[in-house]
């Protein structure tokens, strides 16, 4: 039974009108206070104190890695004392071709670890286990959409990473050369990164629910010279044509020269002759043995795409000794990895959980993962359950939005399957709330399991700050603190540490190896979003800006509060709410657009476009409301079906500071439908806040 505690009263808690939620069976004992925590900055304010404890079990802590809370308080001690020092005994756990001379050269804000060493990752997930008993061990255990099912050992993955490494050499891919995958959930996505890995091209995964710009936009930002794609992927019953939305990309992609297209769906599609090369059949050509490509230490891994606040995606980009140490370890230590583990995160391979939790992190440990390839309430919503009952997994790493989804659909579900097998639950991509926590623990983890809620970002590589499950008291919606060897904290926006539940901006203080290096050719860029805020001063370092809003309550335990900028997280992926505009302003009726996001009980938030059309355009209300089809429609052919507009609002003007800022503030505040509260002294004209409160949808 949870231990329950009482909410320390804040002195300096001032009210604010929120709606009351009507109790229900799984909230019924959380205690929420409309009091929010004061913050000097008047940025951030929490409105939620939960206050209920679980404490790991004895059962699960006897058999954990770090099965105590003093085991864990001393390795933070002494890690927080010589993070490099706790970094570097981490990475001896990896299998390095050369040691390293240096483990971290730093000279703000560009950061190099285990600088002279030579390792490659591919090796490290694959030829070392199948040096050991390892090699017949599941690696991939993957179920397709309609139920098929494979088995790769992890023999039999070298091996086709080997084959896939020479077919991609064959075509002319060298070392340092960027190939895009733009693939579905199938294990030859993993080939492909595993194999780029394996002979040093840096991958570029988009996820392929991305459209042909979005991808054309990726493709031509990291100059790649291949596209890895299949003919087309399945998704909830009908068929994804990726292979066409390659071909409508690379009109003008003037660095791609090779197209491979895996047949996943048997569809007919268009072969250029020359440039598109079908999988299997450049598998079947007898093949030399692959060695891996000893890399230095700081060779570039991967490129991948995150949202920023401007219409310009960022390449985020990650290299190799530091990256695998860092997921390598939280791996091990946050999932308590066993070696009987049957390990499923739930995320797609085109974002970073895919990368890190799905490939990297488990395979460098030799783990089993299960990989399912389609829609998680498909054909029925028990999906998921009945999956991991019959392939009796044994940890779940999923997000908030998915667990709001499962809930929504109801609990007949879980409790139909017999879901014993679990032992571990975990949670990324947004904050929990309290109610989708205890409804996760009790009708999933049947509240044995305990629930890692893992805080990190594309930019960090692994995990953050999380529970180490063996040890760590677990607080509902707080993903408590940070790991050994990351030195994160809430400060004020000048540098000052926060008091407890204090809102404040989340940093972290010392550079850690899974860090991103730069933007994909904008190092200025890097320097200005993440370290320009906390610059290095005579009295302390640089801090990274994490963009999140945090606090920390008096135990020290960490509540990630969202993003800070523009950025709307929908259904756990960033979207910069710029690029959702430009790509309403790209229709020929928009003149001009505002989006925000709006709280929304499903996908966690709801995207509101304020839209100004062009003169001339028909007014009329039928066309109007015809009319939001078609920007719909328009915004997911942009940029894809992730950047659904749930409303949209037509408007005569936009609100604007004298500069001519639009004051998203102000929108926010009236697609919640508060009343705007917040300073308006900036504001050009007044009326337009009064016209747009009337124009609701
Ligand atoms: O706002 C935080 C939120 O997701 C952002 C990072 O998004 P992305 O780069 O797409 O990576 C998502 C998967 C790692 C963060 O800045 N976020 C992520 N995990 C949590 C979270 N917010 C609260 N709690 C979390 N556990």
């Amino acid at each position: 039974m949870p231990a329950k505690k009482k909410a320390p009263a804040s002195p300096k808690a001032k009210p604010k009108a929120v709606a009351a939620k009507k109790p229900t069976a799984a909230n019924t004992k959380v205690k929420k206070s409309t009091a929010a925590a004061s913050n000097p900055a008047d940025s951030i304010s929490s409105l939620m104190q939960e206050n209920r404890l679980f404490p790991p079990s004895k059962d699960f802590s006897s058999k954990a890695h770090i099965s105590t809370l003093a085991q864990l308080k001393a390795l933070r001690e002494k890690a927080a004392k010589n993070p490099v020092k706790f970094w570097e005994e981490q990475a001896k756990a990896l299998t390095w071709f050369k040691p390293w001379k240096t483990a971290l050269k730093w000279k703000h804000p560009f950061a190099e670890w285990f600088v002279g060493g030579k390792i490659n990752i591919s090796y490290n997930c694959l030829d070392r286990h199948v040096a050991t008993w390892r090699r017949n061990k599941a690696a991939i255990v993957w179920e397709a959409e309609g139920g098929e099912q494979r088995t790769l050992t992890y023999q039999a993955l070298l091996s086709e990473v080997c084959k896939f490494s020479t077919v991609l050499k064959s075509l002319g891919v060298s070392k340092g050369d960027v190939v895009a995958i733009y693939m579905g959930m199938v294990p030859e996505a993993i080939i492909a990164m595993l194999a780029c890995a394996r002979i040093g091209a840096t991958h570029n995964v988009v996820f392929g629910g991305f459209s042909a710009e979005a991808l054309r936009e990726r493709i031509n930002d990291s100059k790649a010279v291949a596209v890895i794609t299949q003919d087309g992927s399945y998704r909830r019953g009908s068929i994804v044509p990726l292979k066409d939305n390659v071909d409508a990309a690379l009109t003008e992609t003037p660095t791609i020269q090779n197209v491979i297209v895996y047949k996943r769906v048997g569809s007919d599609v268009n072969m250029m002759i020359g440039r598109d090369h079908w999988w299997h059949e450049r598998m079947m050509v007898p093949m030399a043995p692959c060695a891996p490509e000893p890399l230095d230490s700081e060779h570039p891994l991967f490129i991948l795409y995150t949202s920023g606040s401007t219409a310009k995606p960022k390449g985020i980009l990650h290299t190799t000794g530091g990256y695998i140490t860092q997921v390598a370890y939280t791996t091990k230590m946050v999932f308590d990895l066993r070696e009987e583990d049957l390990y499923f995160c739930m995320a797609d391979i085109g974002w970073v959980t895919g990368h890190s939790y799905i490939v990297y992190g488990p395979l460098a440990n030799g783990a089993s993962i299960f990989l399912y390839e389609g829609a998680p309430n498909y054909p029925a919503p028990d999906r998921i359950w009945d999956m991991i009952s019959r392939h009796k997994v044994t940890v779940f790493y999923t997000a908030p939005t998915a667990i709001r989804g499962f809930m929504r659909a109801g609990e007949q579900y879980p409790i139909s399957h017999n879901m014993s097998s679990l032992r571990l639950l975990g949670s990324v991509g947004e904050p929990i709330n309290p109610e989708a926590w205890i409804w996760y623990h009790t009708l999933i983890g049947n509240k044995r399991c305990p629930i890692v809620d893992t805080w990190w970002q594309t930019e960090t590589g692994g995990i953050m700050i999380s529970p180490i499950p063996g040890a760590t008291t677990l607080k509902p919606g707080s993903c408590t603190m940070p790991l050994p060897g990351i030195l994160a904290d809430v400060v004020r926006k000048d540098g000052v540490s926060c008091g407890p539940n204090e809102g404040g901006l989340l940093v972290v203080k010392h550079p850690w190896p899974g860090m991103l290096r730069t933007i994909y050719g904008d190092p200025q860029r890097y320097k200005d979003v993440y370290w320009s805020d906390f610059a290095p001063t005579r009295t302390r370092p640089g801090y990274y800006l994490a963009g999140d809003g945090a606090r920390k309550d008096k135990d020290g335990y960490f509540w990630v509060m969202g993003r800070i900028d523009d950025v709307v997280n929908v259904s756990g992926h960033r979207l910069g709410t710029a690029e959702v505009e430009s790509a309403l302003v790209s229709h020929k009726t928009v003149a001009e657009a505002a989006v925000v996001a709006r709280p929304d009980d499903l996908k966690g938030s709801a995207l509101v476009a304020f839209v100004t059309l062009k003169s001339g355009v028909d007014s009329e209300p039928s066309f109007l409301e015809q009319h939001r089809e078609v920007l719909r429609s328009h915004v997911i052919k942009e940029i894809g079906h992730i950047a659904k507009l749930d409303e949209i609002r037509f408007t005569d003007a936009l609100p604007k500071t004298r500069s001519g800022k639009i004051m998203r503030r102000l929108l926010r505040e009236i697609a919640h439908g508060n009343v705007v509260t917040g300073d308006t002294t900036t504001l050009e004209d007044f009326s337009i806040l009064e016209k747009l409160r009337q124009d609701e949808e």
